[in-house]
């Protein structure tokens, strides 16, 4: 087992490492439903149309980018500990106004840069799996959202349909490292995103975390045969 600091060095490499390739991979591999994915997750905050939300693990700012699409007055904090990911969104920002709406700014998760009560919302999409520390990072993203404010987590799950359950796990396992590995030039970065999905937690168990962490109203959506979940949580 790693410990979390070498968890950290890992993860910060491997998403270094595929950062170019990282947007065009994720639309070939998901078949572009991961834009899907995405769009309802941010539904979830039309309450809160100008913000301000923090987009935690941003990379690419492909969630931050949805953000501040649905709602045009929305700002958005991207925190990511990869600047190599940042970097690599920040060049492909559309010229539109929604680019002087996301602030991009490296940090840790689970020591985030922001002072407490900051957020009306707080995005995660694809990065809670990745943290060293779950919990400690559910305690910062309460820690730093207003009372009421929401928190959505995006994150991979396992489908338990009989019919889809083998065929999507040979997809995870066999074909998209090769596709991906092929493009990206980094088998082992998508080896790691199978394992790390086969060995997450199932949504009960995030859930309990997410109570335990002190989020309210907390439950959660499972989309595509629950190859994804959606968790929502109140402040
Ligand atoms: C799979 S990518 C998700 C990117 C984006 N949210 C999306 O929807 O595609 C996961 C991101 O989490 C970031 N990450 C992992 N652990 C982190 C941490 N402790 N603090 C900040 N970012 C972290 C990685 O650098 C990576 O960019």
């Amino acid at each position: 087992m790693p410990t979390p600091e070498e968890k950290k060095t890992f993860v910060r490499r491997k998403f270094s490492s595929i950062s170019q390739s990282y947007d065009l991979i994720n639309s070939l591999v998901s078949f572009r439903v991961d834009r899907y994915w995405r769009w309802v997750t941010t539904r979830e905050l039309r309450a809160f149309p100008d913000g301000p939300v923090l987009d935690l693990c941003a990379g690419t700012l492909p969630l931050s980018l949805e953000l501040t699409r649905q709602a045009k007055g929305r700002r958005v904090l991207a925190i990511d500990f990869c600047e190599d990911m940042l970097r690599a969104g920040v060049a492909n920002l559309p010229q539109d106004g929604r680019r002087g709406r996301i602030t991009p700014v490296c940090g840790d998760g689970e020591e985030i840069p922001a002072q407490d009560n900051s957020f009306w919302g707080c995005t995660v999409a694809f990065g809670v799996r990745n943290l060293s520390r779950v919990e400690r990072g559910l305690s910062e993203m309460r820690r730093v959202l207003k009372p009421g404010g929401k928190l959505l987590i995006l994150e991979f799950s396992r489908p338990d349909n009989l019919l889809v359950k083998p065929l999507y796990f040979f997809y995870l396992n066999t074909i998209l490292p090769a596709v991906a590995g092929l493009v990206s030039g980094d088998k082992e970065a998508y080896q790691y995103l199978a394992s790390s999905i086969a060995q997450f937690y199932e949504p009960g168990a995030l859930l309990a975390m997410m109570r335990e962490a002190g989020f309210a109203r907390a439950y959660c959506r499972r989309l595509t045969f629950g190859i994804v979940t959606i968790y929502v949580g109140v402040k």
